[in-house]
Parts: structure tokens; sequence; C-alpha cells
């Protein structure tokens, strides 16, 4: 069963956000299920210089000028096709914006064009490989399922939604542009409110529509979470379900980590106090095991919910907590977290920027991971924090609420409580979510079992990866 993959990142090669996640994880986890998985993606520089490229497979005559496919593959041994194209792709940095996180102007003809490289594979001009399926992620990737059915559907598609709130939604002049037949700018097609949509062309077009959760999947049906598609979405009916994401456990493992102080597991825990010791001395927080840390890994964005975190921070450090924060994104965030830190070096630090391995050792060190979200079409780091025997604190929405059960005294009495969860989306509410963190920790038995249990969720890949060759098996692959 031949799978191919599209996608603008890919971890470890290229990442910006748990998308890079999981199409790094995913096509390993196919193949475990016997598919035969390739990527598609644009050549950034990161991703070229992290590939051996074994040669050409093609030069293509595109509404973006003539660009070169290449076949290489990961250090994980996952075959890809990169388009070669500098005038687009070489620009170092984010791949999505510029230096001043502008969007860059011509960003329908870039991913445009990697929808466009799909639909040739999928008419075959790779020889020797042609999918089966397209599986198309997120918007960058949303012209995919469009150009495959501009040429008679020579491949069947799927298309999963990871952030239905980012939409690649472009001037109508642009259509013109992206090389696609004329009668498709229709509200049958890409066009949205006037505008080219390459989110609505993935859901339109696409065979099948997935997202990362079953709850996403219902949410994003209603007009809180809808982003103004919830009317296609409930229009897709059947075509429409939720595939939970999950850990590569080659990646995220505390027994294994190479990136963390020491190691440890569910049954031998001394290593999660030496990395909580080793943190607190880096960061120059009080050295103590008595104070619970709470953490945050995460975008500074609007979805994420952390001006609550900030409204609240005294709720911890009052308490005892310390906390600790990794993140960049938004300008005025970074600095209220940064000053929040300055004022209380001893419970609180922060550090602004994007550090994969500090991530680890965060995971590593904390008692509680905080994912306080507006929306969460997944949500990774709680399952990280899961674990890494990190509890997480989250709000209960979207995949959050599909993978942490509070410690409600019944959740407890049961034994399968592994976090705290609370509702409503207000400072409130986070409050009481702190509380009861503080109150569970006042139980160190009570604490450790559930951190117990947490450590032993199964939120590995090989459940996501059955259903989706489910999917690929309806589709007739
Ligand atoms: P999203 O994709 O919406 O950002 P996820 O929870 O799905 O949220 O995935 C976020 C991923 O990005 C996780 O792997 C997380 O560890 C990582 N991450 C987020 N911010 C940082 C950062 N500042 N440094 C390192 N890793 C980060
Ligand atoms: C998006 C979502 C996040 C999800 C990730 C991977 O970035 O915001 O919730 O975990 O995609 O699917």
């Amino acid at each position: 069963m031949k799978i191919l993959h599209v996608c603008a990142e890919m971890f470890p090669l290229l990442k910006t956000g748990g998308l890079a996640d999981v199409s790094g994880a995913l096509p390993l986890a196919l193949g475990e299920q016997g598919a035969d998985v390739r990527v598609v993606l644009p050549g950034f520089p990161a991703i070229r210089d992290g590939l051996s490229i074994s040669g050409e497979v093609a030069t293509l005559q595109s509404f973006a000028g003539e660009v070169r496919l290449l076949f290489g593959t990961t250090a994980q041994g996952v075959g890809v096709y990169l388009i070669d194209a500098p005038h687009l792709y070489g620009r170092g940095g984010n791949p999505y914006q510029d230096g001043n996180q502008h969007p860059y102007a011509d960003n329908h003809v870039r991913f445009a064009l990697l929808g466009w490289v799909a639909a040739r594979l999928a008419e075959g001009v790779d020889p020797f490989w042609r999918p089966a399926v397209v599986h198309a992620h997120d918007w960058h990737a949303g012209l995919a399922p469009a150009y495959i059915a501009a040429v008679g559907h020579p491949a069947r598609t799927v298309f999963t939604i990871h952030n239905l709130a980012y939409q690649g939604v472009f001037a109508p002049s642009d259509f013109a542009a992206v090389d696609l037949p004329a009668h498709f700018f229709d509200v049958n097609g890409v066009e949205f409110h006037g505008h080219l949509s390459f989110m609505k062309a993935g859901i339109y077009f696409a065979d099948r529509v997935t997202t990362v959760s079953p709850t996403y999947a219902r949410e994003i049906t209603g007009h809180e979470q809808g982003c103004g598609l919830d009317g296609l979405l409930r229009d897709r009916g059947e075509a429409l379900s939720g595939v939970l994401n999950g850990v590569d456990g080659a990646v995220w493992n505390p027994a294994s980590d190479a990136l963390i102080a020491a190691t440890y597991s569910a049954d031998k825990m001394t290593g999660k106090a030496k990395c909580k010791a080793a943190l607190q001395q880096a960061l120059g927080l009080q050295e103590s095991t008595d104070a619970p840390l709470f953490a945050v890994v995460s975008r500074l964005t609007e979805q994420k919910g952390l001006h609550l975190v900030l409204e609240r921070l005294h709720e911890i450090t009052s308490r005892g907590g310390q906390f600790v924060l990794l993140g960049s994104g938004d300008a005025a965030m970074e600095s209220a977290f940064r000053v929040a830190a300055a004022e209380n070096p001893a419970q609180i630090a922060v550090r602004i920027g994007y550090d994969e391995a500090f991530s680890h050792q965060i995971m590593a060190a904390s008692d509680v991971i905080m994912v306080p979200s507006r929306y969460e079409p997944c949500g990774l780091t709680q399952l990280y924090g899961l674990k890494y025997g990190a509890l997480p604190l989250v709000r209960r929405v979207g995949g959050l609420a599909d993978t942490v059960a509070d410690c409600s005294l019944e959740n407890l009495q049961e034994g399968i409580a592994t976090g705290a969860v609370f509702d409503g989306f207000s400072g409130e509410e986070l409050t009481r979510g702190i509380r009861r963190i503080f109150a569970l920790w006042a139980r160190p038995k009570e604490w450790k079992a559930v951190r117990k249990t947490a450590m032993s969720c199964d939120f590995g890949w090989q459940a996501a990866a059955e259903q989706y060759m489910q999917l690929y098996r309806a589709l007739g692959a």
C-alpha cells in the first residue's frame, strides 16, 4: 500500500510545532503496519540539509517556474520527495513568515506548489513509485486534493486538519496564479467568502477528512470552533473523523532520553528528582523537593490561553510552588513573562526561545505541565507530560479532554486519574485547577499513584496508525 504524505514540516528536519512531530512519527508507525510511506516536502534549507539526497526524479515546468523534484531519505529511513525551488523556499528561518513575522507575500504560490507536486506524483511522475493514497496535512497542503480532483482523481485523498484556525486564505486575484480550473473558484470548490482558501479546498475535495482528536472533530462542526467552515464540515458528515495523535517513543521516553540529566521510569523514579534538582540549579530557582514545579512549553499565541497563567501565577507562588516557562511568539506575552520572572527569580524562571533539548529537560524536571488552551486540536505537550510524570493541568477542550482524566474523588477511587482538568476559559477556573493540584500534592501517596497511572498511559502511535490504515483500506488502497 503506497501512501504519500504531503506536509510543510517534519521532525527532526524542521519543526515549528506539533505538526512536525506528527509527520516525523506517523510515516514510521504506518511503516510498521506494512504501508509503504513517502513524504513530499518543500525544499527549505533545513530540510534539504537533513536529508541524504540520492538523485533527481524529474524536472517539472510549473506555474511557479521550473522546479526539480529530488529524492532522499531521512536518518530514520523515511523516503522524501524534496521540491527543489530555491527562489521559493531558500529563505532560511521560519518556513511561513519573514523576520518581522509577516507571512511571505508569495505564500499562495509557495504552498500551492506543494499540492501541485503531490498531484504530479499521484499521476506517476516517478515511474518507480506511485501512491494509491495522498494524505495532505493542514492548509499548506490543502490544494493537493484539489489538484488531484482536477486531473480525474489518479489517487484517493485524505486531508488532516491540525489547526482549523490557520486557513491559508488569499486574495481572489491570487487564484489565477495557482493554475486550477477556473470553475474551482466556486462555493462548491476553493472559494471562501470571495477569497481563495487552501483549508477549504482540502476539506471540500478530499475523499476523507480527519482531525487529530475525536473531541475536536465534533467541536469544529459547531459555530464556536468551526472558524466559518462548520457548515461545510457538517456537510462532510461521515467523511469526517478524529484520530488521536500519539507520542514517538523513540524521541520521548524518560527511560532512554539522552537529553535529560538522569533517566527514570515509573518503577524507578529517583532520576526524576535528579532532573528537578538539575533544572532548579540551572535556572537559579530555589532548590527544593517540596515545591511542586509547574511548567509551560508552548508557542505563545492566543490559542494557548497563557494570559490566564500570567494572571494567576501568584496562585502558584503564594502556595509555595515554582513555575518555569519555555516559549516564544507574541512579543507582549514574552515580555510579561520575563517581567514576572525578574520580580520573583527564586520561584519563576522564563526562557524565551525555541529549544528542543530544554523542552525535554523541563518535562523530566516538572511535576505539572500546564495547557490551559482556548482550543486544542490534539496537543502533544500534555502527552509528553503524562509520559514524563509531569501531571497535566489542562482545560477540558479538544484533544486535552480526550487524554487527561481529572483527579476527582471518583477518578482517584477508581485509579484512573492522570492530572487536573478544568472547564471554563477563565482565571477563576484555572485557579480551581491549581488548587486541586496543590490538594493532591499535599497527599504524597496519592500523588505518586496518579503519577504512576499517568506514566503508564499508552498514547503511542500504533493505535493511530491502525486507524489510518483502516481509512486507507476503506478508500480501496
Ligand atoms: P502546537 O502544535 O499547537 O504548537 P502541540 O502541543 O501539538 O502544540 O505541539 C507543540 C510541540 O512543539 C511540542 O513538541 C512541544 O514540545 C514543542 N514546542 C513548543 N514550544 C517550544 C519551545 N519554545 N521550544 C521547544 N519546543 C517547543
Ligand atoms: C496543531 C495543533 C495541536 C496538535 C498539532 C499536531 O499544531 O495546534 O493541538 O497537537 O497540530 O496535530
